[in-house]
């Protein structure tokens, strides 16, 4: 999938683990300790329950998805964009095919878990459709709050349309 930013969307290979493994610990685990290694995204990208994806632009890798499908349920494990290309749709275009393909397997609740003071996801989340559902206090590192995220896709559809396309 591209648009005139020129941003692919494609399923992420063995070798995107050690990237996709350093930008987590920048751009979402910043400041706690490592626990998506290259082993661990490698062992997603290898899972048939999961689906990574990356976000290209000229090759460069600029965002990042990572979903596990169970039986009735998938949960959103991470996603991110680089910070100098957010607020362009990049987001909700990896957000976007996820949540198609879990339809597509004929699963329409999506979960998710975000640090309760990361005002820039909720906001992100919240505009996509998703609503909080409840609080786990101290669930990262025994320091930080997590909110609980959901989104029924069977009300409403998935998040909107993809600009990839
Ligand atoms: C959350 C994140 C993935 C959003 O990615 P993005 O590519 O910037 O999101 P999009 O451009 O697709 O935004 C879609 C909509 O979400 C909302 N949104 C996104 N970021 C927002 C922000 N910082 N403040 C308010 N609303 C925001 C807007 O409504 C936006 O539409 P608009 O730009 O037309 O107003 C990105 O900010 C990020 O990588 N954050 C750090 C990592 C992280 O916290 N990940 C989530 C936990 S795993």
């Amino acid at each position: 999938m591209e648009n005139s930013l020129n941003c692919s969307i494609v399923p992420a290979v063995a070798s995107d683990a050690d990237d996709i493994s350093s930008m987590s610990a920048r751009l979402i685990e910043e400041g706690l300790p490592r626990s998506w290694t290259a082993w661990r995204v490698g062992k997603y990208i290898r899972n048939k329950n999961s689906v990574v994806l990356t976000a290209r632009i000229d090759n460069v890798l600029v965002g990042f998805a990572i979903m596990h499908f169970k039986d009735h349920e998938a949960h959103l494990n991470l996603l991110a964009v680089e910070p100098g290309y957010r607020r362009t749709g990049i987001g909700r275009s990896l957000l976007c095919w996820l949540e198609e393909s879990a339809v597509v397997a004929g699963i329409f609740l999506i979960s998710l878990e975000v640090r309760a003071d990361n005002n820039d996801a909720l906001e992100f989340y919240a505009d996509l459709g998703y609503r909080e559902t409840g609080l786990i206090p101290r669930y990262y590192d025994d320091r930080f709050d997590a909110a609980l995220l959901a989104r029924d896709l069977s009300v409403g559809g998935v998040a909107g349309d993809s600009i990839f396309r």
